[in-house]
């Protein structure tokens, strides 16, 4: 039986949402994803770069597609940071702890078979991409959402893009390398299990409180970004990959919001406070503008098309 609550009544989410925490980390548990990195990687392909500096022309790939995967595997070496601001809400003993756990032990492989699989197949250059890291990592920006249904949101939809830029970016990979294909693959298939721990969670927590769940996703699709602050030069890469059709405002709106949105099913959302109501129409507005500059962007690169 559901039993309805007044609007604006006041709800302890956090508190609420643990035995759906419990029946997601528990469904996630059930269906492991058992890959090991080193057998990932085809060893014997590596060569020294004392004995032979990396050239561009090593593997010959279009800047897009470079920046691509220098940007994807400088978040993931950002893991520690994301993980403390999964903390930032998971109070003592509650099972969103053992969450982020298991979370972080799977994030964690991701920078780890990449780099390999970079060093041996000499796809980017692996200065840049260290001190890339160093400069990151002694930041330790990464965005930290206000509130728990906040976080949700957020992380509902980075986990999503995550998915769609890993498995763009190696579609974009030259075939015959079936060893970062297959990588990127393993990666993007992670992310789809996670993108399906936080988008279900998410949608048990609009049960639960729909109002604060809608005021948090408007906050959160107005102003997220993809991951990379504190990448040098990350506008730079983020217009080059957008270019190149790996990840941009059109993945942005057609393969991660519109289809969260959907599933949430937002526009039949009940009970909701004053507030929340004023969300949701300032919602349908920032998605017309979104879909608006998506069009105004496929037409004009259908112009340089027509052009070329
Ligand atoms: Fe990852
Ligand atoms: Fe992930």
């Amino acid at each position: 039986m559901v039993v309805k609550r007044a609007a604006g009544s006041r709800v302890d989410l956090v508190e609420e949402i643990k035995p759906d925490v419990e029946r997601l980390l528990n469904r996630h548990l059930e269906a492991p994803r058992l890959w090991y990195p080193h057998e990932q990687i085809e060893w014997g392909r590596g060569e020294s770069f004392a004995d032979r500096p990396w050239s561009p022309s090593d593997y010959p790939l279009p800047d897009g597609v470079r920046s691509s995967i220098y940007v994807n595997l400088l978040t993931e070496d950002n893991l520690p940071y994301y993980t403390c601001s999964l903390f930032d809400h998971a109070p003592a003993d509650h099972p969103i702890r053992d969450w982020n756990h298991q979370w972080t032990m799977e994030e964690n492989r991701h920078s780890m078979v990449m780099r390999d699989w970079v060093h041996v197949s000499r796809c980017i250059d692996p200065t840049l991409l260290e001190d890339g890291r160093r400069v990151q990592m002694r930041k330790g920006e990464v965005p930290h959402p206000p509130t728990f249904a906040d976080l949700i949101c957020y992380v509902s939809f980075q986990e999503r893009a995550t998915q769609i830029a890993h498995r763009n970016t190696g579609a974009h990979l030259p075939k015959d390398d079936r060893m970062g294909r297959n990588i990127l693959a393993l990666i993007a298939g992670d992310e789809t299990k996670h993108y399906l721990f936080y988008r279900d969670l998410a949608q048990a927590a609009f049960v639960i409180d729909p109002s604060a769940m809608m005021i948090a996703t408007l906050r959160q699709i107005s102003g997220f970004a993809m991951p990379g602050t504190g990448i040098p030069n990350f506008t730079r890469h983020a217009v080059r990959i957008a270019r190149e059709g790996i990840y941009g405002l059109s993945q942005y709106v057609r393969d991660v919001v519109n289809p969260v949105l959907a599933l949430w099913d937002v526009s039949h959302l009940e009970d909701l406070s004053a507030d929340a109501e004023h969300a949701r129409t300032e919602l349908a507005e920032v998605m017309a503008r979104l879909a608006a500059s998506v069009e105004r962007l496929s037409q004009r690169s259908a112009g340089s098309v027509a052009l070329a």
